[in-house]
């Protein structure tokens, strides 16, 4: 029994993961690479501790950067925190196979605290909260001060929380969230991402003063996955 659910495991994280399954292929030392840009934005007056990853449109690859971000960061020992905040078509309970009864959505609508609800999970140093129950107004609570206070509460607890966001040219989730964050980044996928929709998003972000680290070329190639990373200026 054991062994069939250690097999199940490895089987979801060979999926999307390979920062986890496969820590010297080319992709995870790219994701690394990543991680090392952040923490170079990060200074003393303007630290990067909250971070949105969106992109223009659907399957992008939004969700499988934040995670493979998230874990490489909880790699270098500082206590992430993965937060599923695209309450529309959550994913990240699949990916690391964790019950979402409780959630970000939980948090939000009831008492309990977000670090209460966060999940430890198999990767040290790496904790997920959850969507949550689908709720009817995600874009309302994303928006709420108690949105505040959960990113105060987390900055606290967390030296890095990754927000995993819906695209922000459909709806207004990922601009709300990264006028609040210290910093957004953009996913592009290759082949994939129309340009017209991704000056868009840009331009949604520059509306809200999001600050844009960069840009996240997830992209795949004679069968082998990419994920480079780009300033935006
Ligand atoms: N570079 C890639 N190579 C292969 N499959 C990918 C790549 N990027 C994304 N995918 C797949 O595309 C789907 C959508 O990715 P996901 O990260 O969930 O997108 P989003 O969160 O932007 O909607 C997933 O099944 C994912 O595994
Ligand atoms: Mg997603």
């Amino acid at each position: 029994m054991k062994r069939k659910n250690e097999r199940k495991g490895t089987q979801t994280h060979a999926v999307s993961l390979v920062s986890l399954i496969d820590p010297s292929s080319p992709v995870a030392e790219q994701y690394r690479t990543i991680r090392t840009n952040i923490q170079f934005a990060s200074s003393a007056d303007q630290q990067v501790k909250t971070i949105v990853v969106t992109s223009s449109g659907p399957s992008e690859g939004k969700s499988l950067s934040s995670a493979n971000l998230a874990a490489v960061f909880a790699q270098t020992g500082q206590k992430v925190l993965l937060v599923d905040a695209d309450l529309r078509k959550p994913t990240i309970h699949k990916t690391f196979q964790l019950n979402n009864e409780a959630g970000l959505s939980t948090v939000l609508s009831t008492g309990v605290k977000a670090g209460e609800t966060a999940q430890k999970t198999a990767v040290e140093n790496l904790s997920i909260l959850t969507s949550g129950p689908k709720p009817p107004n995600p874009s309302e609570l994303l928006g709420s001060a108690k949105m505040n206070q959960i990113m105060e509460e987390a900055r606290n607890i967390f030296d890095i929380v990754i927000f995993d966001m819906p695209p922000v040219v459909a709806v207004t989730d990922a601009q709300i969230m990264s006028s609040k964050a210290d910093g957004t980044l953009l996913v592009v996928r290759e082949n994939w991402t129309r340009k017209d929709a991704l000056s868009k998003a840009k331009e949604l972000l520059d509306l809200v003063q999001a600050r844009v680290l960069g840009v996240i070329y997830n992209g795949s190639e004679q069968g082998k996955d990419k994920a480079y990373y780009y300033y935006s200026d």
